[in-house]
């Protein structure tokens, strides 16, 4: 999955011939998952229409700032715009709009729009050779730069005007991969390893029956996505779970039991910054399995249980530099069990969910939490959904990993 994945991408397209190139680059940011808009100056509609745009943006191309064939016409609100963009490109950007955007010039939407807006600005400029190599476009663009805006360079090749030189649009795909390796290197969990465990453990009786529990995943499987959209390398160590998970940042590794689970971890831990611990691991395990399905008789049956390890203690005691965070689902005395978790675990925090809670508990779409931290300090969160609830934590981890 792209890291630009259900981003709000703004396309400002100005008037040069590379326009047409610009119905390419919406369709690869609709394949990336992103959502876009596009606001074009009125004269690039002769390269590229609107209905173009419009069509494979799925959403109505803005170029003006109100219609002046309507009577009732409606303002085309270019903050909005602004603020609704997590970023904006300007492609293609002329040596005109260049020098527009540099002196705050706004007589288009494009420009207006590009001034009102608090995302970053990235800028892709085409043009001919010679008006690329011009002095006055070499200053717009270290403006622009200067100003905090990201430059895509123009390439070298055959130009519309017949010359070869630079001057041409980045190939629409590379522009695209110019903005997701920009927006990852941003990311604050960025070259930042996370080992999560998620779901429930199964624990064999025979060949046919386990022991097991009502765990779904949902919770440990939101805190992957999270993480890796903010750029950390996860490894999801999980237990039989129907959760889906398609991302480039996530390693899942599928295991059934707790030794299996442990072994998985063990291998990973050493080399990561943060482990968190959010599968539901059984405690106890049939003490033998046994190798044929047992058979019913009358009498009752008796299975001996052993105890598991505890991967999350294990983790504790064989920590070093990283940050450990475990999970605590309790029905009584919720805190004060909690922290006795932190101490015996050697734990960095603690989640903690109570099932006395009506918004928390297994296959739930909703979780509330209290995260207590190694000095006991506890922040209680309102019921949210478990992907709000995985931010909530991983926000904590990021301040406590001061990044
Ligand atoms: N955990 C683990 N390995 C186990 C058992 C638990 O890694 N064998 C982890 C869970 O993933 C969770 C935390 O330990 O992060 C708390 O689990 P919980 O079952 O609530 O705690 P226990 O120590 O088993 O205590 P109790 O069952 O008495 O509540």
């Amino acid at each position: 999955m792209s890291i630009l994945n259900g981003k709000k991408v703004l396309l400002g397209v100005s008037a040069g011939i590379a326009a047409y190139k610009t119905a390419h680059l919406v369709r690869q940011f609709i394949k990336a998952g992103a959502q876009v808009q596009v606001v074009q100056t009125p004269a690039s509609k002769e390269f590229v229409t609107p209905l173009t745009l419009s069509t494979l943006s799925k959403n109505p191309v803005h170029s003006t700032f109100y219609n002046e064939e309507d009577e009732n016409a409606v303002w085309n609100n270019h903050v909005d715009l602004g603020l609704w963009a997590d970023l904006m490109l300007i492609a293609p950007a002329t040596a005109n709009t260049l020098a527009k955007m540099t002196n705050g010039v706004c007589d288009n939407l494009l420009l207006a729009t590009y001034l009102s807006a608090k995302c970053p600005v990235y800028f892709a400029p085409a043009m001919d050779l010679d008006m690329y190599q011009h002095p006055s476009t070499k200053d717009s663009i270290a403006k622009l730069t200067s100003f905090g805006n990201i430059c895509i360079p123009a390439t070298s090749g055959e130009l519309a005007s017949g010359l070869i030189g630079e001057g041409r649009l980045a190939e629409p795909e590379d522009i695209v991969a110019f903005i997701e390796k920009n927006v990852q290197s941003k990311l604050p969990l960025k070259g930042k390893k996370v080992l999560i465990t998620a779901g429930p453990t199964y624990e064999a009786i025979d060949p046919v029956r386990f022991i097991g529990n009502h765990s779904s995943g949902k919770m440990g499987f939101e805190i992957a996505k999270t993480a890796a959209n903010l750029g950390a390398e996860v490894i999801l160590v999980s237990g039989p779970s129907s959760q889906q998970i398609n991302h480039s940042f996530v390693k899942r590794i599928n295991v059934v039991c707790a030794e299996d689970m442990y072994n998985a971890c063990h291998e990973y831990y050493k080399n990561v910054d943060v482990a968190i611990c959010s599968a539901a691991v059984a405690d106890y395990k049939p003490a033998v399995v046994v190798a044929q399905k047992i058979k019913k008789k009358d009498a009752s049956l008796q299975i001996e249980l052993a105890p598991t390890k505890d991967i999350l203690a294990s983790l504790g005691q064989t920590k070093e530099h990283q940050l450990l965070v475990g999970f605590a689902l309790e029905t009584d005395n919720e805190e004060e069990n909690a922290k006795g978790k932190i101490q015996r675990k050697n734990l960095d925090f603690i989640v903690l969910n109570s099932l006395r809670d009506k918004g928390a508990g297994f296959a739930k779409d909703t979780n509330k939490i209290t995260i207590i931290d190694k000095d006991f300090q506890a922040q209680k969160f309102e019921t949210k959904s478990k992907t709000e609830v995985a931010g909530d934590i991983l926000t904590f981890i990021i301040k406590k990993l001061n990044v």
